[in-house]
């Protein structure tokens, strides 16, 4: 007989290292518990929405800003971006989070706001060709397997001159585990994020302007005092 070494359950629907495959499943089965599972949810979307109109205000203009909120999830940073954007599209690979996010915006009247669901991969043509002004990305980055893919994608649909803003869990120490091991199957970057990896994945997509600073410390129940930084990136107007 061969010898078995214990499997989690979710490895039988995905091959070994489907990081997305796992989140799509654990967003999908967590999406309708989210705020009672993490009460400071809604806040630390405040609190990130907040921060980036705090350190970069011009992008926001509730008259003319088209923003992409990718890896949307429920629509928390959605709702708090609203009123100061003109429209919102959410993009999130989770169809149980999608449906929330549309309920929620149908429920109370918010039309400026819509999710759709969708892997991008940064082929032509991908969301109808749509370009944006801006486009956020909160509490996602540290589940990307690749988060050089995923800002190449991000930066070919911003327009030109458009920025991209991400907040994410800021890496305390080399040696930090700030995941534990119960999620370390969704959560690729369990250290959080540094300065230098964020720096190469925007200059490899060829923005510029890049910034990173805190952006604010909020307590979540699971995690104790989490630091989560802010960082910024510029499409060129013209490519040189
Ligand atoms: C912790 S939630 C954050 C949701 C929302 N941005 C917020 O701050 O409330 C992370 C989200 O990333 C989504 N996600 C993970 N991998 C993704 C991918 N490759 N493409 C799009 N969304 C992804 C998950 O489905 C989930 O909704």
């Amino acid at each position: 007989m061969s010898q078995h070494t214990h499997t989690p359950a979710h490895a039988h629907t995905h091959a070994h290292g489907d990081v997305t495959g796992f989140n799509r499943e654990y967003f999908d089965e967590h999406a309708h518990k989210v705020e009672e599972e993490h009460p400071e949810a809604r806040q630390v979307g405040l609190n990130s929405v907040n921060a980036m109109r705090a350190a970069y205000p011009t992008p926001f203009d509730a008259q003319r800003t088209e923003v992409l909120d990718f890896a949307c999830g429920t629509g928390l940073v959605s709702q708090a971006l609203r009123p100061h954007v003109k429209q919102i599209l959410g993009v999130d690979i989770s169809p149980a989070s999608v449906e929330i996010y549309n309920k929620q915006a149908a429920d109370n009247g918010f039309s400026d706001m819509h999710a759709v669901c969708a892997e991008l991969k940064g082929e032509p043509h991908e969301l109808d060709g749509a370009q944006f002004d801006l486009i956020t990305c909160c509490a996602a980055y540290h589940h990307f397997p690749s988060i050089d893919a995923t800002t190449r994608v991000l930066s070919s649909l911003l327009k030109p001159g458009g920025t991209l803003l991400v907040v994410d869990l800021a890496a305390v120490g080399a040696n930090t585990e700030l995941v534990p091991p119960t999620h370390q199957h969704v959560v690729p970057h369990t250290h959080g994020l540094t300065e230098d990896a964020m720096r190469v994945a925007f200059e490899g997509a060829g923005l510029t302007g890049f910034e990173m600073g805190e952006a604010h410390r909020t307590m979540t129940a699971r995690f104790g005092e989490t630091h989560w930084f802010l960082a910024r990136g510029v499409k060129p107007v013209q490519n040189l």
